[in-house]
């Protein structure tokens, strides 16, 4: 059987109660960590030292996703201080590569992520450079917003893409994610599904967690 991996995301949760809300989501596979430069996208969020500090709390490892310009300069950072992964947008970046092989240098899963309007066939011929692939199911920014189901064929090129490669990249999708959402993205070939507001709004997020991995699963 494949793995599924359900990130819940801490935008959707309390930024005063960090600590509180991380330790109600023990049972998920990463911690997903919005970071927004008010720049990339028009929303801001936290920094390094913020999330050195969720870090340090986590009792479950961090999958950073940057919507922020000049990933070259602030990602590497991400990595040093621990994050399992660290996710920078295609659409920021001068050399993806470099920067993806940096990443794993220093031990951290690269990531590469794409907007619903970027076209994925570019990375076929480099999907080895990277550890997970974000196809964006909405326009990054903010929480809350309505899973854009014409992102789907894209991740089925991906999907196929890495089957006939024989390649283990994981297929990662974010926003809009929920119990009603989230068997099309898995059947598109999704395996690693970020989720704030459906974890964060619900009254017991691991119990969110647990009906969103039968979701994905069946
Ligand atoms: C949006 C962020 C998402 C966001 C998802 O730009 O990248 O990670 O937290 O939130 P929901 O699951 O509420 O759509
Ligand atoms: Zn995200």
């Amino acid at each position: 059987e494949r793995g599924i991996r359900i990130n819940p995301s801490i935008l959707a949760a309390d930024f005063v109660n960090m600590q509180a809300d991380l330790a109600r989501i023990a049972t998920a596979d990463f911690v997903h960590v919005d970071v927004m430069d008010n720049h990339f996208v028009p929303n801001l969020t936290f920094g390094l030292q913020m999330v050195e500090r969720i870090q340090a709390t986590s009792p479950v490892p961090l999958d950073v996703h940057l919507m922020i310009t000049d990933p070259e300069r602030w990602a590497p950072g991400y990595a040093e201080l621990g994050a399992a992964s660290v996710t920078f947008h295609l659409e920021a970046s001068a050399e993806p590569i470099t920067l993806a092989r940096r990443l794993r240098s220093i031990g951290a899963r690269a990531g590469v992520a794409v907007k619903p309007g970027t076209p994925v066939e570019g990375l076929f011929d480099v999907l080895d450079e990277f550890d997970q692939i974000l196809v964006m199911t909405v326009e990054p920014g903010f929480g809350g917003q309505s899973f854009m189901p014409e992102t789907m064929p894209k991740l089925r090129l991906l999907a196929d893409e890495a089957r006939r490669r024989g390649s283990e990249v994981w297929l990662q999708v974010d926003g809009g994610i929920g119990e009603s959402t989230i068997a099309q993205a898995a059947e598109a070939g999704a395996d690693t599904f970020v989720a704030g507001s459906a974890v964060f709004a619900s009254g017991d997020p691991d119990n969110a967690i647990a009906g969103l991995r039968s979701a994905a699963a069946h």
